[in-house]
């Protein structure tokens, strides 16, 4: 199977990969953790490959604290998957397993606050998107920023809002300048190849990852911020570029 991954609420670009996958018979599974409710082309991202899975884990659009789902149009793995999930109990009076089962069952406690959340989806990817363009107005113009790209195929959830510096100020400086005012912000994901578990193994790229990875920042993006919250990190920012 080939996995991948729609980064920060951006959609990836399906339609080459998908194409793909079907010429050589391979499974597509998307990870649509950090982009519920994003839309590739008119299509949520997560229901396009074979499989889709989202995270509710507490820093996502929406969250059950922990969790998530697994969704597919395959009835019959599905159905498989939901026994493997729930100890893979065969159909007897006692317990009984001829398979390795795992307790991945998610609380009804907890699908109960996630069916809630599910309402408020609409009213954060709003929010979110709210918080991209007011960074990419307030800093879009400063020298080497560029705010993470909305190709034509994406309607994304802006997760995250993330931009690349390629200038002197470099994303440490920034992180440090916010941190100095006690305003969380973070490095871009490390990828794969780069950590240390992986070193061992080879990989196929180009370079890119590595890239985004020395110049990229995530923005602070909580939906609970003001404009003055907003105002603070843009102020901040535009002093590092005086
Ligand atoms: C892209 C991506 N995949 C998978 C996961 C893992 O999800 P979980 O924390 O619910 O296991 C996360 C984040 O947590 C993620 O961002």
């Amino acid at each position: 199977a080939l996995i991948v991954v729609h980064l920060y609420g951006l959609a990836a670009d399906l339609d080459k990969i998908s194409s793909l996958c079907k010429k050589y018979g391979v499974a597509l599974i998307e990870d649509a953790a950090e982009s519920l409710g994003t839309l590739y082309r008119g299509k949520y991202t997560g229901t396009i490959g074979d499989y889709g899975i989202f995270s509710f884990n507490g820093n996502k659009i929406i969250t059950t604290s922990g969790g998530g789902i697994l969704i597919s149009n395959r009835v019959d793995r599905i159905a498989k998957v939901r026994f493997w999930a729930s100890q893979s109990r065969d159909p007897a009076r006692h317990y009984q397993h001829s398979e390795l089962g795992y307790n991945y069952r998610m609380s009804n406690v907890l699908a109960g606050i996630g069916r809630g959340q599910l309402k408020v989806l609409d009213r954060r990817i709003a929010k979110k998107k709210a918080i991209f363009e007011f960074y990419q107005e307030k800093l879009g113009h400063l020298e080497g920023l560029k705010m993470m790209p909305v190709n034509d195929w994406n309607e994304p959830n802006y997760w995250l809002s993330c931009c690349t510096l390629s200038s002197k100020v470099r994303p440490l400086a920034v992180m440090e300048a916010l941190e100095a005012e006690n305003i969380e912000s973070r490095p871009i994901w490390k990828p794969m190849h780069l950590q240390p578990f992986f070193t061992k193994y080879d990989f196929v790229g180009d370079g890119i990852a590595d890239q985004i990875f020395e110049n990229g920042i995530c923005l602070p993006s909580d939906t609970k911020m003001t404009e003055e919250d907003l105002d603070r990190v843009v102020r901040i920012m535009q002093r590092l570029w005086d």
